[in-house]
């Protein structure tokens, strides 16, 4: 029997919005071992390290072109108290991390050396504040320390403890949350704090803060409403003022319950389709957020914000409960590139997104080692497959006939998911087969301008369980894809669970 055709029209003269490259931001928490044992092992570790940070996972990040990364929490974020994180490690107080495995934090790593993790990935920072457990003044002030110029309290602080010069600070988080862990509180009520809040974080000098505030858990859209009603004040006597640019949602894919989330190796079909389900509805739920804030904000200025999306398992047997620790198989890998396609989709009003977590914490790109092992995991090769998308212009992908929807348990999957983009001549095409038994033939229709050169790749596995462990670091790997170009048309075969980019130059 021969291979089922998927056909894919992409007309290539026929821009989107451009795909915001902070699509691809990223969240380390103090939470497990994402900081401390992940990216910080201090100065005096055997680890090859910069200044205390982790040398090894540095190096595989800058690949990737970190656009931005979200930092200290989560949770942790409504407990953290900056002015605990400066000044000379030794004197710094330790603090119990009541969200996060009830362990001793020690401040080791605080504001400069995230400020330094950045500047190694190149990525920009986003500092999320605390509001749950803060006060306005200690927000504010955060905010001097970091962007200040010239002299004052804050500015003279950072001077002595040997920044003397102003770091440059575009995001910032009104706290995280707010609805549970970032105090419990009502949406009326937090769009209130969020105003106050917001009020006191300054652009000082250039600096020029976007300031996100902490939105809704999955599709609680009366949360959106909420803030979008709050996000202007339209009394204010001058132009009416936006308190806050960007507002944020969490969206984690659970297949199971909170309670039995599954693990993250051992899984049968049935599991992995409903991951799938659960990982496609954040279309809906995007959609959902966007007509919200459409009905306020027709010419879209406010931008919507995933700052926490990826799947959640069912800690690794024999670890801490509280650290989040998960392994990283090739569903994860299409979970991402699942993900990434619906969000180019969602380009004109989701400007950012930000998986949990970076390294050892739930959907990692890294998972290391005190002996100094790491692995790249399958969605870390997603990322990287993917990352020519960044601030390119978003072409849509028409999939007028293919192989029949999925049927899982009633709701429909599509076996085949793409999306694709424009840079200059360049074309990047993601596409994933979510079929764990047919393959399909996928078969470009290019509209609007030729083909030079086609380059693929492709990564999958002999089974969705597939994952990368020290002693196999390359079971999943993005390997060469065979693409054919004929009559202007791209064909490549896609096995069972596989997903795959096809890069190509446009005959000019
Ligand atoms: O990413 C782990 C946690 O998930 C975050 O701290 C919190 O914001 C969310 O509930």
């Amino acid at each position: 029997m021969s291979t089922p055709t998927t056909r894919a029209v992409i007309n290539v003269d026929l821009g989107g919005p451009v795909i915001n490259r902070h699509l691809y931001g990223h969240f380390a928490e103090h939470l497990g071992r994402c900081i401390y044992g992940g990216f910080w092992v201090g100065e005096d570790s055997e680890l090859p390290n910069v200044g205390g940070i982790r040398t090894d996972v540095v190096e595989a990040l800058r690949a990737l072109d970190i656009p931005n990364l979200r930092w200290p929490g989560g949770c942790f974020a409504d407990e953290y108290h900056w002015q605990d994180g400066i000044g000379p490690r030794e004197d710094r107080p330790v603090m119990v991390n009541t969200h996060w495995g009830n362990v001793e934090e020690n401040n080791h790593f605080g504001t400069h050396e995230f400020m330094a993790l950045c500047e190694l990935l190149g990525a920009d920072p986003y500092v999320n504040g605390n509001v749950g457990s803060g006060t306005v003044r200690e927000m504010s002030e955060w905010v001097e320390y970091l962007t200040r110029d010239g002299d004052s309290p804050m500015v003279r602080q950072r001077k002595a403890n040997g920044r003397e010069a102003p770091w440059r600070v575009p995001f910032w988080g009104i706290g995280n949350e707010a609805w549970g862990c970032g105090g419990n509180m009502r949406a009326e009520a937090y769009a209130d704090e969020a105003r106050r809040y917001a009020t006191y974080c300054r652009d000082h000098g250039d600096n020029k803060l976007f300031k996100i505030a902490a939105g809704a858990s999955d599709d609680d859209l009366e949360w959106t409403e909420t803030l979008m009603k709050a996000v202007t004040c339209l009394s204010c006597k001058r132009e009416p003022k936006k308190f806050f640019q960007g507002i944020s949602f969490h969206y984690y894919t659970v297949a199971g319950t909170w309670q039995n989330k599954g693990q993250a190796t051992e899984f049968g079909d049935d599991d992995f389709y409903r991951t799938m389900i659960k990982a496609a509805d954040i279309d809906r739920v995007i959609k959902g957020h966007s007509a919200v804030m459409d009905a306020y904000d027709p010419g879209r200025t406010i931008g919507l914000v995933c700052d926490e999306w990826g799947t959640w398992w069912d800690v690794e047997p024999g670890t801490n409960p509280g650290f989040l620790f998960q392994q990283n198989t090739l569903r994860d890998a299409l979970v991402a590139g699942l993900h990434f396609d619906i969000f180019h989709r969602h380009a004109e009003r989701l400007i950012m997104a930000n998986i949990a977590q970076t390294v050892n914490v739930l959907q990692a790109m890294i998972l290391t080692d005190d002996q100094g092992g790491l692995v790249l995991t399958p969605t870390y090769h997603v990322f990287e497959m993917n990352k020519g998308h960044q601030d390119a212009t978003s072409l849509a992908v028409h999939l007028p006939d293919g192989p029949a929807p999925i049927d899982v348990n009633g709701t429909a999957l599509d076996q085949v998911t793409a999306s694709a983009s424009r840079k200059g001549d360049t074309v990047l095409i993601s596409a994933s087969n979510l079929s764990l038994d047919s393959a399909t033939k996928i078969d470009f229709d290019l509209r609007g301008g030729g083909v030079r050169e086609a380059r693929g790749r492709i990564l999958t596995a002999d089974r969705p369980q597939a994952h990368n462990t020290p002693i196999d670091p390359t079971d999943v790997a993005p390997v060469e894809l065979d693409v054919r170009i004929t009559d202007g048309h791209l064909v490549a075969d896609l096995p069972p669970h596989a997903f795959a980019t096809i890069e190509f130059d446009l005959a000019t």
